[in-house]
């Protein structure tokens, strides 16, 4: 019935169509990555996250935390949303805040590049660049963005590293269509984690479905104590190194996480040499243009076949393009000042054409 209500006429909208920019959130293509899976004997998914309408895997959770305050009466008509984020979350939000009618105000590090400012200003959201201060002290953008939203009349703050609403969107959205896509036949699910949401919200999903039979990992960047909180049965240790990629790598539990880190067969530490390869390698061998956290989920999704044996069915997420970093993982002078020119083998050298 809900498909009827803007199904204006005969030329306009099909059944088939979706409803506004909301609505074309999620359901995306699941990728038979063919090279990866032949070189393994195993199949190898990734899950397009990239197609998502924002360009990314947090347009899932940038919806759900606002329809969850919408379902709330936390959030209405005219409200405002605002975040503390430095990257996909304030884009997905800036996007359904333009599509549901809100102001969006984001709070980030004044250490992040004007490309960043510049692009969620595009989309009409109100950036406060503050000082780049750890989560400890109260200067932090998260802490600023909470005391914002406290302090003015119908505004929520989302705080998707905290507000389990984000964990949902995937365990009601994500989880299912991998379950669906792969008929219910995945034996093991592997990605990295920055509030955590993709990885719980699918992991629990799969989990419950499969009747614990779907193995659920965890895949961590240098600089993350996750890895060794997993294998250490739940020490949390102080950080320390630091990694290419962007929007993972954690130095607590989050509450999205929390939801699920005991369930997990294990984790793995992927350093960023191994990375910035399969940048490269699945551009040139897959035809796919991947951030570094795609990645490196796919570099531990074929760790985790070789570790399963062949035969097995591993999926990942491909979370972004590479749009958003080109300037950076295809410069060689931006690789040689991470000491990351060697990563890359000479016959893919051809790829970093910028200076
Ligand atoms: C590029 C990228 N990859 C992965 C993630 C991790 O997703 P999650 O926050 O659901 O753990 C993020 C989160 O911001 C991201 O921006």
């Amino acid at each position: 019935m809900l498909a009827l209500r803007w199904k204006l006429s005969a030329r306009g909208f099909t059944s088939r169509a979706v409803n506004g920019f909301t609505g074309s959130i999620g359901n995306t293509p699941l990728i038979y990555l063919k090279g990866l899976s032949e070189k393994t004997g195993s199949y190898i998914y990734g899950k397009a996250e990239f197609q998502n309408p924002g360009g990314s895997v947090k347009d899932r959770a940038a919806l759900g935390v606002i329809e969850d305050a919408e379902a709330k009466g936390r959030l209405q008509p005219g409200g405002t949303v605002v975040e503390g984020t430095a990257g996909n979350t304030g884009i997905g939000l800036a996007h359904v805040c333009r599509a549901k009618g809100y102001k969006c105000v984001i709070f980030m590090p004044n250490t992040q590049s004007q490309e960043k400012i510049d692009l969620l200003r595009m989309l009409g959201a109100e950036v406060h660049p503050v000082p780049a201060v750890a989560y400890e002290n109260p200067q932090n953008y998260n802490h600023q963005a909470r005391d914002y939203a406290k302090n003015i009349p119908n505004a929520i703050w989302t705080d998707q590293f905290d507000n389990t609403a984000n964990t949902e969107a995937h365990y009601r959205t994500t989880g299912p269509e991998i379950w669906e896509q792969t008929n219910g036949e995945v034996d093991a699910f592997i990605c990295a984690t920055g509030t955590g949401g993709t990885l719980a919200g699918i992991g629990k999903y799969l989990r419950e479905k499969s009747a614990g039979k779907t193995q659920v990992w965890l895949a961590d960047p240098p600089g993350s104590v996750l890895q060794s909180y997993v294998a250490s049965g739940g020490q949390l240790k102080e950080r320390s190194g630091s990694s290419i990629t962007e929007g993972i790598g954690q130095g607590r539990i989050t509450n999205n996480l929390g939801t699920f880190v005991n369930q997990l067969s294990g984790a793995m530490t992927i350093p960023d040499e191994k990375s910035i390869r399969m940048v490269y390698d699945l551009l040139d061998t897959e035809g796919l243009y991947l951030g570094a956290s795609s990645a490196l989920n796919v570099v531990a999704a074929v760790e985790l076949a070789k570790k399963l044996g062949p035969g097995k069915t591993i999926a990942t997420i491909l979370c972004d393009g590479a749009y958003r970093y080109q300037s950076r993982l295809f410069s060689k002078k931006w690789l040689q000042s991470k000491g990351l020119e060697e990563a890359i083998p000479e016959h893919l050298k051809k790829y970093a054409v910028l200076d």
